[in-house]
């Protein structure tokens, strides 16, 4: 077990946990996708960490490619319209599409990400999302096919999730201090 970073205030998820998950998700992949060869959709930047370790605990041929997307507004509740800042440079058309997502929160990112890939006819489009925030109200707006686990709501990081960049690399999911995002 890796020493408790000083700003974290509780370890939601351990490295042994998070790899039960992610071998658990990638066995289901590696089931129902069987002689597909899915393509996993990254999504930059929090999803480069899940990713990397979801295409190990594949064991089909699969392939990955990368996308970067930035939400319009305010960048602290996401405003569901964003804009691609880097596009796919594989051609999804007749593609199994796995989109590999390291939270998913109101889901409004990848509800607007999933409707636009949509129009470029993959044969499938699925979302393998590490973790589900649970929030009060009706939940995310798109549905995972494959869920790793749900946290709190609350300020989690590590396993790419950051907060202003700083975390990501932890390799556990915790719970920030608040005096650690008191003055962000
Ligand atoms: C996070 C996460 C999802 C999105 C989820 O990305 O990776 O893309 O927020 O929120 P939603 O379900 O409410 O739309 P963020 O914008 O923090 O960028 P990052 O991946 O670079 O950290």
């Amino acid at each position: 077990m890796s020493e408790l970073h000083p700003d974290v205030q509780e370890v939601l998820l351990s490295e042994d946990d998070i790899k039960e998950i992610v071998s658990r998700v990638g066995a289901e992949i590696s089931r129902d996708y069987a002689g597909k060869n899915p393509l996993i959709v990254c999504v930059l930047r929090g999803a480069f960490v899940f990713t990397a370790d979801l295409m190990r605990a594949i064991t089909i041929p699969c392939a990955v490619d990368f996308m970067a997307v930035s939400s319009y507004g305010d960048g602290v509740v996401s405003s569901g319209v964003v804009r691609i800042v880097k596009d796919l440079d594989t051609h999804i058309e007749g593609r199994h599409v796995i989109i590999a997502e390291d939270i998913l929160d109101s889901g409004l990112t990848l509800s607007y990400l999933i409707n636009m890939l949509k129009a470029r006819k993959p044969a499938s489009i699925e979302i393998a999302a590490f973790t589900v925030k649970d929030t009060e109200g009706q939940g995310p707006a798109v549905k995972p096919r494959y869920v790793g686990t749900h946290v709190p709501d609350a300020f989690v990081v590590g396993y790419g999730l950051d907060l202003a960049e700083r975390y990501r690399n932890l390799p556990y999911v915790g719970v920030l201090k608040p005096e650690a995002y008191a003055n962000k």
